[in-house]
């Protein structure tokens, strides 16, 4: 077998099966800003990403993707229920983000969570060449980093959480609290998108686990006391690939693309914007609910202003998610109905995903983008939104629970579960003085254009390998 000395390891592969031209089936690399961020950092290290390939009962064989080694990890239809619908994201991702809906504990899905991790960390076990340095990303896979340093003491492990990590009052629910723990702390490094989420998390470790914490380390000893390795918890908030978004944005194609959508909706005063994936930590139903009210109330009118609501389908097959649907859709269709007239309409609510190049024509059309999130490890709309926004000024509405709103503190921030604070913070952004606007702006493009996703790689990288590194200017 091939060895490598850069691993990543995700539960998803960076492709997409699509069918080509010749009705061949072929990959194709998605879009997201982690790819962008660590595809030069594997081609100048021959570097391999294990992961799933996203098609339940197949086993694919590994393959090559430009200049990026992919390595297929299978899952059976029963994996995917039990180890991703169901722990994944029906224990951990509502426990980790404020029990918005109620965790489901099952110990058949906790099983199935351990044994997929498990093949997984086998899977990097053989490929790694000694003393390589293994990055494994997310909630999904907590497990891999202790089971990979049990397998292979040599190799470096770093994990990042893109998720929040819970305060120890909602993670000590979870059965398998201390196991999870345990998991993470096989890593040198365990980064995550805010300072209070590795607080979150030490705290965890100090009540559950009595290792000794000394500032971001932690002192792991095993059952008999004796000191094994030191574990760091740092805060690395994630970004975008900016330079991508700030090409499109100045790209004729997109500018031409912007035009047209604008004229499109009726050339309204106001265009407001959400984009989400149709998640009930996204506060979607909570800005539909605002925004209906100010139409109700005449503080705005259909023509006059527009809502477009960008609903990327995701884990269709999980409950809450369909519980959502029905919940956002009955609240689209009530108040289109109340609003519409034959020429307009209130909100545009489209169920689907989109490639960059529309959503960068969709941003900059936005005179108001409303990420009102519950809770949000770090939400990349909100930057790729700021990034966009070259000749543009347009107002970022920003929850304050999402990570971004450590960095985003220009934009308007709001508690989105306060709807009247809501709706005043929609009024003010509608009738922001373009300098204020401009102002606030300026302030939040110079955030994004030092600190993009490569630079988030980059200094995740150097910290796991321990050289001494230039603490950001954020914070
Ligand atoms: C979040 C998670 C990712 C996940 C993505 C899409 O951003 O942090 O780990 O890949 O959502 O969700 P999905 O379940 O489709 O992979």
């Amino acid at each position: 077998a091939n060895a490598y000395d850069f691993i990543v390891v995700a539960n998803r592969l960076p492709v997409d099966r699509k069918i080509g031209a010749d009705g061949e089936p072929v990959w194709q690399r998605s879009p997201g800003g982690l790819v962008t961020a660590l595809a030069p950092v594997m081609e100048n290290n021959d570097g391999a990403w294990v992961g799933w390939h996203g098609a339940p009962d197949e086993t694919v064989e590994p393959f090559d993707q430009g200049n990026m080694h992919l390595v297929p990890v299978p899952l059976s239809a029963e994996d995917v229920e039990m180890y991703y619908e169901g722990f994944s994201n029906a224990t951990l991702w509502p426990l980790y983000h404020d029990v918005i809906v109620p965790p489901e504990y099952h110990r058949t899905w906790w099983d199935r969570y351990e044994r997929v991790n498990r093949r997984f960390a086998e899977a990097v076990s053989e490929i790694a060449a000694p003393n390589a340095v293994v990055w494994v990303q997310d909630y999904q896979l907590q497990l891999v980093p202790a089971m990979l340093r049990s397998a292979r003491p040599d190799v470096k492990i770093g994990f990042f959480n893109h998720i929040p990590f819970p305060p120890y009052e909602i993670f000590a629910q979870l059965p398998w609290r201390a196991r999870i723990l345990d998991g993470l702390l096989g890593a040198d490094l365990v980064g995550f998108q805010r300072q209070s989420d590795a607080n979150n998390f030490l705290r965890s470790i100090r009540r559950l686990r009595g290792h000794i914490v000394r500032g971001s380390a932690v002192h792991v000893h095993d059952d008999a006391g004796t000191p094994t390795h030191i574990s760091r918890a740092e805060a690395h908030p994630i970004s975008i690939d900016t330079q991508r978004i700030i090409d499109l944005a100045k790209s004729p194609e997109v500018q031409e693309r912007a035009k047209q959508i604008r004229s499109e909706l009726g050339n309204p005063d106001t265009v407001l914007l959400g984009v989400d994936r149709l998640d009930y930590t996204k506060g979607i139903a909570h800005r539909i609910k605002a925004f209906g009210e100010l139409l109700d109330d005449g503080r705005l009118s259909v023509g006059q202003a527009c809502l477009v609501q960008v609903a990327s389908p995701s884990r269709e097959r999980v409950g809450s998610y369909l519980n959502l649907r029905e919940e956002v859709e009955g609240l689209v269709g009530r108040i289109n109905g109340e609003h519409d007239t034959l020429s307009h309409t209130a909100i545009r609510y489209l169920h689907h995903s989109y490639p960059v190049e529309e959503m960068v024509a969709m941003y900059m059309v936005a005179d108001v983008i409303l990420v009102t999130a519950l809770r949000d490890g770090m939400n990349l709309v909100a930057k790729e939104y700021v990034a966009s926004q070259d000749d543009q000024v347009g107002v970022l509405v920003l929850s304050e629970f999402t990570g971004a709103a450590d960095q985003l503190r220009h934009a308007i921030q709001v508690n989105p579960h306060d709807i009247d604070g809501l709706k005043d913070a929609i009024v003010q952004a509608v009738e922001m003085p373009e300098a204020e606007a401009k102002r606030r702006m300026r302030i939040m493009r110079r955030h994004i254009l030092s600190q993009d996703v490569t630079r988030w790689s980059e200094t995740f990288l150097r910290s796991l390998s321990n050289e001494e590194i230039e603490v950001g200017a954020e914070k």
